[in-house]
């Protein structure tokens, strides 16, 4: 197990590139899947435990992967197994993928129920609607989703609430349903555009992909195709939030723009400049913020994945500030971590009420999960004295190299054994 230790006090300077998006990658990696003809080669992915996790569930299916640096190349011609249930598979939330992805490819599948991050009660009913709906039965049974359908059908889907996983994964059923397929009140996040454009020149026919209403007309298969994953938005914002807590002048590159505007938007009503210059952002602070009101939406709202960070900038930001979570019930799991460096959060229900402090203080904290991780590095970066955050392998599942980009920026965090 490793830990990271950071020394911190130091504002950030310098450009850093920010990789693919994890959360596209691992929809994008299972939708390979769809391709009876050719193989798909992927680029822009980012190195993560999560994509590696990926790419030994699909290996395990028949799947045959060559991994490159930020590529992975997918031939799924020869798959042979619609039975996903290795512990990679119960590790990871985004396994769930496979199951629309088989479905669609092969009318049945049989997946182990996914893990994830610990943020609250994580339900797949409207997975299981909208398969139901194109024909399929589904059984839950001992830990397993089990699909199988005859033909699956075209129709109207309208899902109960914006889910970004199943909005993703009846698109993946339906691309080789029979007819059209209708999903109303989906999820508009980038990755749900991007993971339709590589099912697109996979050969799908899905139109509508970034609204509120999806339209898939069925073909009779896909096939093999090159593409290159969106930046990570979450990563960016992530590295944003540090810069403007941190104070010093970071830009960021691979980036887009418009995906960070609602990021953008807190970030200067706390007091950042924010230049944006194509793909490119810089963010530009003297360390010195004021409290901002935050409420976590769907996209475009502000993203439920940079609430723990943005918490983070706030607990030093001038006065009080205000953060609703309205997606998952249990995302402020780093608050008790936060206050062991001096932070002054309270929390009630799905709000944290922040009163900020002139300063954090090293401690020694946990990552309690992914984003919640991410949260604690940057207020080690801004604490006086040294921090050590563990459990950081909760980080590897979705940052990439994380602290060799912090130490490009002029920050002094280095990763080391829990046994030092
Ligand atoms: C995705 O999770 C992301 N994960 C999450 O990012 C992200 O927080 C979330 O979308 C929201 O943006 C991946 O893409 C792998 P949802 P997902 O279905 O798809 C409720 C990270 O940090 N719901 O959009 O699981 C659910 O309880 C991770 O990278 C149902 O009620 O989220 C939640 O309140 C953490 N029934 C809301 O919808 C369902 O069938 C949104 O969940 C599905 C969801």
């Amino acid at each position: 197990m490793d830990k990271l230790v950071i020394n911190g006090g130091k504002p950030l300077f310098g450009s850093i590139e920010i990789n693919g998006a994890k959360n596209a990658a691992v929809a994008i990696l299972p939708a390979a899947i769809l391709a009876s003809k050719n193989v798909c080669n992927i680029d822009n992915i980012p190195n993560i435990e999560d994509v590696h996790c990926l790419e030994r569930i699909i290996e395990s299916l028949g799947c045959k992967i060559e991994v490159g640096k930020n590529s992975v190349v997918i031939d799924s011609t020869t798959i042979n197994n619609v039975n996903a249930n290795t512990e990679d598979v119960r590790k990871m939330r985004a396994s769930y993928y496979l199951i629309g992805a088989l479905l669609g490819r092969f009318k049945k599948a049989r997946v182990e129920l996914p893990g994830g991050c610990p943020i609250g009660v994580r339900p797949i009913d409207q997975h299981i609607k909208g398969f139901e709906a194109l024909g399929a039965k589904v059984d839950i049974t001992h830990g397993c989703v089990v699909v199988e359908a005859d033909r699956l059908i075209g129709t109207n889907i309208f899902f109960d609430v914006v889910s970004v996983g199943a909005t993703i994964n009846v698109m993946l059923a339906a691309t080789l349903a029979e007819g059209v397929t209708t999903l109303e009140n989906v999820a508009k996040e980038p990755h749900i555009v991007d993971v339709a454009n590589f099912l697109n020149s996979m050969g799908a026919n899905i139109k509508g992909a970034g609204t509120d209403v999806i339209r898939v007309v069925g073909v009779k298969e896909l096939q093999g195709c090159s593409y290159s994953v969106i930046p990570d938005q979450i990563e960016a914002g992530t590295y944003m939030i540090a810069a403007a807590s941190c104070g010093g002048e970071v830009r960021l590159e691979n980036i887009i723009p418009k995906h960070l505007e609602s990021i953008s938007a807190k970030l200067i009503e706390s007091g950042t400049e924010i230049i944006e210059d194509g793909d490119c952002i810089t963010v530009k602070s003297n360390g010195k913020l004021k409290g901002v009101n935050i409420k976590t939406q769907p996209y475009p709202g502000f993203p439920t994945d940079v609430q723990q960070p943005m918490s983070t900038l706030l607990t030093v930001a001038k006065g009080r500030s205000i953060i609703s979570e309205s997606i998952w019930e249990s995302r402020f799991k780093h608050v008790d971590e936060l206050k062991k460096m001096g932070a002054n959060i309270k929390v009630e229900g799905r709000t944290a009420i922040i009163d900020g402090v002139d300063k954090l203080t090293g401690a020694v904290v946990k990552a309690t999960d992914l984003r919640a991780g991410a949260a604690m590095v940057i207020a080690g970066l801004i604490a006086d004295g040294v921090t050590e955050v563990l459990s950081i392998e909760h980080i590897d599942r979705g940052y990439p190299n994380i602290e060799d980009k912090f130490k490009a920026l002029g920050a002094d965090i280095k990763r080391v054994s829990c046994s030092e």
